[in-house]
């Protein structure tokens, strides 16, 4: 029997940086994303005697899977085997999956593909396992990676960091439906320079910065105003809250042993010239970026024209734009 499963990246409002027990990625504090429509990764599992994977690009040709990757993708195996064990789910589950992972995520647009990759599959394997909750299901995709857990959700979702070291401690659950509210994301893609420190080593240097703990201390009010913001579909003080949020980390990452500088000139330019073209034309426009000098302008659909000119006025950048998507789902 195989089955297929398809699901696409979310973009942190509250973002998740650092954990509290790296092997089972369990968070540091709660985090909170809009999960986008666009670009997907499909995924196809099948029963085989060990694991495998393979990997195609959008084009469909295979791609082959650094050592390191593979690598993951059998670890993850092996923790949704320890979590459906946990959870007395693991009867059905197969001795050993070939997985394909088709992606549709573009390359050079600084769109991380982990989180759509490990959604999928947290979805095909809850396939194997029966009836999962839908919560079971962001606990297998954070076993992946942290973000996954909450592009298993559609609208807007939370991942609560909850407490202690139980492999189902954290989990993601919805905030908001997608027709709640009609945002974009149009996202700038400066062309990057050099390979930047992936999340995972990223994550585990996240208490070597002295800004860390001030910034733990904060979230809670920060993913409390992020959610009242988004029940009340309230752009400014989302805005403001996310915008926030979005440079304690990039803090943080910089005041870090060793220090992790994200952000290019390139920008520091967008966010400066979106900050003036919103002040001029009052439009509800937001910067955030991730880890990588990729900038995202989530906007209400009014801003959406003149969000879209700025972009494309862009010289050496990659534009791409998604809308609201629906989370993980089997096809
Ligand atoms: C900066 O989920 O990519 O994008 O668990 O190692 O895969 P891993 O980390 P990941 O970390 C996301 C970091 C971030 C912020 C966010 O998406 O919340």
């Amino acid at each position: 029997m195989s089955i297929r499963a398809a699901s696409a990246p979310n973009i942190a409002l509250i973002k998740y940086w650092g954990n509290r027990n790296e092997e089972l990625r369990l968070s540091a504090a709660d985090s909170l994303s809009m999960t986008l429509d666009q670009p997907t990764v499909e995924v196809i599992a099948d029963h085989a005697e060990t694991f495998a994977a393979r990997g195609f690009e959008p084009g469909g040709a295979e791609r082959k899977l650094a050592e390191k990757e593979a690598d993951r993708l059998r670890k993850h195996f092996l923790l949704v085997k320890r979590y459906l064990d946990a959870i007395g789910a693991a009867e059905a589950f197969p001795a050993g999956v070939s997985l394909e992972i088709r992606s549709k995520v573009p390359r050079g647009v600084g769109l991380a593909s982990s989180a759509a990759v490990f959604s999928a599959i947290a979805e095909a394997y809850a396939g194997f396992a029966g009836e999962l909750s839908r919560r079971d299901v962001s606990v297998l995709a954070r076993l992946g990676s942290g973000s996954a857990s909450r592009s298993v959700f559609g609208g807007f979702s939370a991942m609560i960091a909850g407490e202690g070291d139980a492999i189902g401690a954290s989990y993601a659950e919805q905030i908001a439906p997608p027709a709640h509210w009609n945002l974009r994301d149009v996202v700038i893609a400066p062309s990057a320079t050099e390979k930047a420190t992936g999340s995972t080593e990223g994550h585990a240097l996240a208490r070597t910065s002295p800004l860390f703990e001030k910034r733990l201390r904060g979230i809670p009010s920060r993913q409390r105003d992020c959610i009242d913001a988004i029940l009340k579909k309230d752009f400014e003080k989302l805005q403001k809250v996310a915008e926030e949020d979005c440079l304690d980390m990039h803090a943080v990452m910089a005041s870090s042993a060793p220090p992790l500088c994200y952000l290019s000139e390139e920008t520091h330019r967008i966010i400066r010239e979106i900050e003036e073209l919103r002040t001029r034309e009052r439009l509800p426009v937001l910067y955030t970026m991730d880890a990588g000098p990729t900038v995202h302008l989530i906007c209400e659909e009014r801003a959406l024209p003149a969000v879209r000119v700025y972009a494309r006025a862009q010289k050496n950048c990659a534009i791409f734009e998604a809308g609201v998507g629906s989370g993980s789902r089997r096809a």
